[in-house]
């Protein structure tokens, strides 16, 4: 699948996006086009999830597939100790439609976030602060802990801030892949509201993704490609 996903971003870079779907788009019914067109039109490129040291692949095939149905277009993995590995059966082919990236240490995924314009928040159980307090006016970036221990200390210190999402039962945390879901749908929720659209996009981003997805929905769309350009 990677190899497939790299394959075709050097087509991109190599023939540019528009070529791209020019070649690829009599090969797609106009219902496809259609799919694919809402679906970037609803993206999120100012909302990201991030998870650190997942060590189940349920959870981490459900933080996938969450994140790409609440329709946001990255996802950051932290692997100090184990390779996030997602459980194939439950993300249902999700990866294929995000972008991941992949860190060593939660700090440099924070840092580099924040130099992109983004504010960062470590999801702790408990916090004085809840997901709610989150100022979405500028892109935001949420951080979950492993199954386990939570958020390491030093993810908790690199972040602008901690937020919990409330709880009123005896059970003193939700599930990981849960409170992704709780907390992405609510932030992802509040900055559509706040920007006042469902997608946000780049221009350039929307064309190469769209050129990603023609020709992940086409099978040999590399081999059509490569004989036609
Ligand atoms: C099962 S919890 C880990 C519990 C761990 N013992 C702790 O105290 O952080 C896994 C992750 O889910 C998130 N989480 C679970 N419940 C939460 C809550 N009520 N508020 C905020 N984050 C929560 C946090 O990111 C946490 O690191």
């Amino acid at each position: 699948m990677w190899r497939l996903a790299d394959a075709i971003q050097q087509m991109i870079e190599r023939h540019g996006a528009d070529t791209i779907c020019r070649v690829l788009e009599p090969m797609l019914t106009p219902a496809r086009i259609a799919r694919i067109d809402t679906v970037l039109a609803a993206r999120l490129q100012s909302v990201i999830t991030i998870v650190e040291d997942t060590y189940d692949p349920r959870n981490a095939a459900a933080t996938i597939r969450t994140t790409e149905a609440i329709g946001l277009h990255e996802l950051h993995v932290i692997e100090p100790h184990q390779r996030f590995s997602a459980s194939g059966g439950v993300t249902l082919g999700a990866h294929k439609w995000i972008t991941m990236a992949r860190w060593p240490r939660a700090e440099e995924s924070v840092f580099a976030l924040r130099a992109r314009g983004f504010r960062v928040f470590a999801t702790l159980p408990g916090a004085a602060h809840t997901i709610d307090d989150v100022d979405v006016t500028t892109p935001v970036a949420v951080a979950f802990g492993n199954e386990r221990d939570g958020l390491t200390e030093s993810a908790i210190a690199a972040c602008d801030g901690a937020v919990g999402v409330p709880m009123y039962g005896f059970t003193e945390s939700f599930n990981l892949s849960v409170t992704v879901a709780l907390a992405m749908s609510r932030i992802a929720a509040r900055r559509r509201a706040a920007i006042g659209t469902t997608g946000d996009l780049d221009d350039e981003l929307r064309r190469k993704l769209r050129a990603r997805w023609f020709a992940l929905k086409i099978r040999g769309a590399i081999g059509i490609l490569e004989r036609t350009l």
